[in-house]
This record gives C-alpha cells, sequence and structure tokens, in this order.
C-alpha cells in the first residue's frame, strides 16, 4: 500500500488519471457526463474512452475499474471507474469506489494520480468538497498500515508515497481534510491493533498523553490512590485482578478565542485493554480478539485527535477514558459483590463478564457530576448481543433525546458510519433491579442484552442530560476486506464524532 499519501497542485508527469461514469443513461456517451467528456478529450483520453464505454464489461457499476490509455502519445494511463446509478450517486459513495481505485494504484505501483471526478460528482448533484473528503477519507484507510508485530519470517511488502491533484480546487481541498480524518482514525486502528501484552492501561494513557502533548491537549490521568479518592468503583474493582492497573484519563480540548457555550460535549470510551471475563470466564475461545475491547477509548482519542487537529469547533470538547484490564487472580473482584458508586448507586454483580458498563458507570457520573455537560456520548464494545442484531453494518445506538440524537444521526450520514436506533423503556430499566442492591449488573435471563447495557448505564445519568450511548462491538471492526478496511479495526467512530463537533 501506501507509506504516506498527499495532495499537490499539478498532475505528477507519470499520474495516472481518473474518471468516473454511471451506469444508468447509457446514451451514446456511454455515461459520461459532458464536463467529463470535455476533460477527457482536452487530456488526450475521449477516443479510448469512447470505445472501451462499449465494451460489455463497461456496466457503470460503482467501483468497477476499465484500464485506458491516451494523453500525447497515448501512453498514460487513465482509469475509467463506474459510479453506480446517477440518481443514487451521493458524495459519500466515493469512500468505497475510491478505494477500488486505490488498490489498482497500489498494483500497478503507481506513484502519483491526478481525479477528474469533479464533473460527474457535479452532475449528480453531490456538493465538491464533500466529494473530495471522501475521497481523501477513502484513500487514507485504504493506506492504512501496521507492520509493527511482523518479524523476520515476514518479506516486508513494499510500500511507496501517492500523490493526489485533482481538476478542482475545492475538491483538492476536500481531500486534504480527508486525509486528515483518515490519519486520525488510522491512529485509533493502529491502538486496536496493537496486543495488549504491549498495549497495558498505563501504555493506553501515554498514547494519549503523547497525542495530547503534540495536538495541544489538556491530559489527566487518575490513578492509584486517585481512583480511590476519586470514589471510581467500577474501574477500582474491574482492574483489581491485573497487574497492570487501572486509570481514568481526562482530555481537553478548549477553542482559542473563547468558547460559544460553558458547557462542554462529552465524549467517553470504554478502554478494556483486555477482556478475559474476569472470573465469569469466557469460553470456547470467546476471548481471541478482546485486546479489542479498547476501541471504544481508541475512537475517542482518534476523534480528540481530529478535533485538535483539524475541526477545530468552537465547543469546549472533553474525553474521558475508562482503563482497565478485565483479568483473573485471588484478588479479582467476583459475582454476588456489591459495588456503592459515587452517585450513591449500588451495583451488584452477577457476572464479571459485563465489566465494560461497570467503568463507564464511573465516566458518567463523573461527567454528570463534575463536567456540566451540553451532552454526553459514549462508545463501548459493550454486548455480543448487538453483534446478533446488527452485524457489522450498523452500530446499536440508544439515545432518547431528540436533539444530540439527530446530530449524531446527522454526523453518522456524513461520515457514513451508520447508526440503527435500539429502544429504552421502564420496563428494561426494571429487568436491572437487584434483590439486594439496587441494580444488577446483567440480569441472567440474558434477555435484549444490549438494551440491558444501556438501562444499566441510564443508572448513572440524571434526567434531563442529553445522553447518547453507542454499542460499537458489531462496528469496531471487520472480519474481512470491506470498502476501505482491510480486516482488522475500522477506527469506527472517529469520523462520526468528528462530523459532529465540526456541526457544533
Ligand atoms: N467486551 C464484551 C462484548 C463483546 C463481545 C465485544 C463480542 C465484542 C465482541 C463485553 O464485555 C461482554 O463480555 N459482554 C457480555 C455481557 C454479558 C455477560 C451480560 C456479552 O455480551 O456476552
Ligand atoms: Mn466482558
Ligand atoms: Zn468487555
Amino acid at each position: 500500500m501506501f507509506t504516506s499519501i498527499a495532495t499537490a497542485a499539478r498532475p505528477a508527469p507519470d499520474a495516472v488519471f481518473v474518471y468516473g461514469y454511471f451506469g444508468n443513461g447509457k446514451d451514446a456517451n456511454g455515461g459520461l457526463d459532458s464536463m467529463t467528456r470535455a476533460a477527457l478529450e482536452k487530456a488526450g483520453f475521449l477516443t479510448a474512452a469512447t470505445a472501451a464505454l462499449k465494451r460489455r464489461e463497461a456496466t457503470g457499476e460503482a467501483a468497477a475499474i476499465i484500464e485506458i490509455f491516451g494523453g500525447k502519445d497515448g501512453t498514460t494511463r487513465g482509469l475509467l471507474v463506474g459510479l453506480g446509478e446517477k440518481d443514487k450517486f451521493i458524495s459519500s459513495s466515493l469512500r468505497t469506489i475510491i478505494a477500488a481505485v486505490g488498490r489498482r494504484l497500489a498494483a500497478i505501483h503507481a506513484a502519483a494520480v491526478h481525479v477528474c471526478l469533479s464533473g460527474s460528482t457535479g452532475a449528480a448533484k453531490a456538493d465538491v468538497f464533500e466529494s473530495g473528503n471522501a475521497v481523501g477519507e477513502g484513500l487514507g484507510l485504504l493506506g492504512w498500515v501496521c507492520t509493527e508485530f511482523r518479524g523476520s519470517a515476514t518479506p516486508a511488502t513494499k510500500h511507496h508515497k501517492l500523490t493526489i491533484s485533482g481538476d478542482d480546487e475545492s475538491m483538492i481541498e476536500g481531500v486534504d481534510r480527508g486525509l486528515a480524518l483518515a490519519y486520525s482514525a488510522n491512529f485509533a486502528r493502529t491502538l486496536s491493533q496493537t496486543p495488549p501484552n504491549v498495549a497495558t492501561p498505563e501504555w493506553m494513557a501515554d498514547q494519549a498523553a503523547k497525542m495530547a502533548k503534540k495536538a495541544g491537549l489538556s491530559f489527566r490521568v487518575m490513578k492509584g490512590s486517585e481512583l480511590v479518592k476519586e470514589r471510581l468503583e467500577g474501574l477500582i474493582n474491574v482492574g483489581k485482578a491485573s497487574e497492570n492497573k487501572p486509570c481514568m484519563v481526562r482530555l481537553e480540548y478548549t477553542p482559542k478565542g473563547g468558547s460559544k457555550s460553558k458547557k462542554p460535549m462529552v465524549l467517553i470510551g470504554k478502554t478494556m485493554t483486555y477482556d478475559s471475563g474476569g472470573l465469569s470466564l469466557k469460553i470456547n475461545n470467546g476471548m481471541v480478539g478482546m485486546k479489542r475491547d479498547k476501541d471504544g477509548g481508541c475512537a475517542v482519542l482518534g476523534a480528540m485527535h481530529a478535533i485538535a487537529t483539524v475541526i477545530k469547533p468552537r465547543v469546549r470538547v472533553v474525553a474521558l477514558l475508562a482503563i482497565a484490564e478485565n483479568s483473573v487472580s485471588d484478588n479479582a473482584y467476583r459475582p454476588d459483590d456489591v459495588l456503592r458508586y459515587r452517585n450513591n448507586v449500588t451495583v451488584e454483580v452477577t457476572n464479571t463478564d459485563a465489566e465494560g458498563r461497570l467503568v463507564l458507570a464511573d465516566a458518567l457520573c463523573w461527567a454528570c457530576e463534575k463536567e456540566n455537560p451540553s451532552g454526553i456520548i459514549d462508545l463501548a464494545t459493550l454486548t455480543g448481543g448487538v453483534v446478533v442484531a446488527l452485524g457489522s453494518t450498523f452500530c446499536g445506538m440508544f439515545c432518547e433525546d431528540d436533539t444530540l440524537r439527530s446530530k449524531v444521526e446527522a454526523a453518522s450520514a456524513v461520515a457514513g458510519e451508520r447508526v440503527w436506533r435500539l429502544p429504552m423503556h421502564a420496563e428494561y430499566r426494571e429487568m436491572m433491579k437487584s434483590p439486594i442492591a439496587d441494580i444488577v449488573n446483567s440480569n441472567p435471563n440474558r434477555k435484549a442484552s444490549p438494551i440491558q447495557g444501556a438501562a444499566f448505564l441510564s443508572y448513572f445519568v440524571p434526567e434531563g442530560v442529553p445522553w447518547c450511548h453507542l454499542d460499537i462491538a458489531g462496528v469496531h471492526a471487520v472480519e474481512k476486506t470491506t470498502g476501505p478496511f482491510i480486516e482488522g479495526p475500522t477506527g469506527w467512530g472517529v469520523r462520526l464524532l468528528a462530523e459532529l463537533l465540526a456541526a457544533e
């Protein structure tokens, strides 16, 4: 793939030209809009393109590519990429389409690409800057490589630089934004990929500190006696069994030149560096992959990076990462233990594998008590149930506040990170009642498990505080190549949160 990707004002002499055409409207122009036709003519590709579009494979199906040659002496490479049906095309479609182009570019060792897509995006009435943003994101996400954990037994793969130019200035500005957002998402993906023998809670806090320093965010970590002093009960108990001690990280972004409102948006991430299940140990290989139980926190860190370096919103943003390792030892917290939180809600532990909600409860209490939030969004790989329900296509969303929910949905549409609302009801909250304490952390009836998680968390957010819980257990990683992603972490939520703050 690519070592680095950057934009350039002019096409390099060896640039591969990329044009788009639509699948429908297959008239004499073969799906080409007039602007693209003119661009093809100017660059000396029109004859080759017209002939190519008569081929049977020229269906215009999204992301299908045909190679042509043109230019002055007929040796310049061009790619005609299908954009799907014109009336269904949106700028977001380009994320996946350009990823296919990027894979082809990598395969032919192209060092430069000249994107001539402004004509077709314009013809489909898509915003040119937004289209450029999707192109930048698609290529940037595709370019993610993490070879840190390879050794001498894997031959090194060659990577090279890619330069992107384009036929429209506003599109290239969009590409720059998209590349920067992808960079933030890739930061989250590399953290996710880091194995649990390296990525301990302390290591995660160090990464947060380094990023904060570079990006100009304030940083604070609470650990050891400070957790006790601040009564962060969930972290203390869930993290007890591990030699790698738990902590809470707080980051803050303050806009230059003052904030639009006094209240900050608070982003919370479940950051379980490993989830063995604790004494309610995971069985049948259910533990494999649980290094990714920190992906809520990784996404929040990536989003804070994007907020500080790209978005720079006019509102304050606070991030809270509840970081622990859920392990086993004679000192482990147990089923039957009762925890008393700082908001005085007591929890009977029924299952030590429902640990995420226990540490999130600390962060929610803290946010509501100390931060005076305008809204709270938490991201957590909380339940296997949400994977069963929605797969990797939609994130499970719980949000009873109409205003915050519409903000999340709008950002979701722009980022192409899909959310699906799941219900909340007094009956679910009732289901969490304990015969001994106030509530249990899991009802053994196993009904509606993602909703149980959300219902549990709701006991730590007072009425009236806008709050959105995103259960990302299905979407934080993919099992096979999907759009711009290869098998592994997706950095889900980084771009959604960034877009949400961009609109504030
Ligand atoms: N981290 C897991 C959820 C998970 C499962 C994430 C699969 C990604 C893939 C979480 O801590 C967990 O163990 N949840 C339990 C809760 C149950 C014990 C109430 C679950 O969903 O099975
Ligand atoms: Mn668990
Ligand atoms: Zn977990």
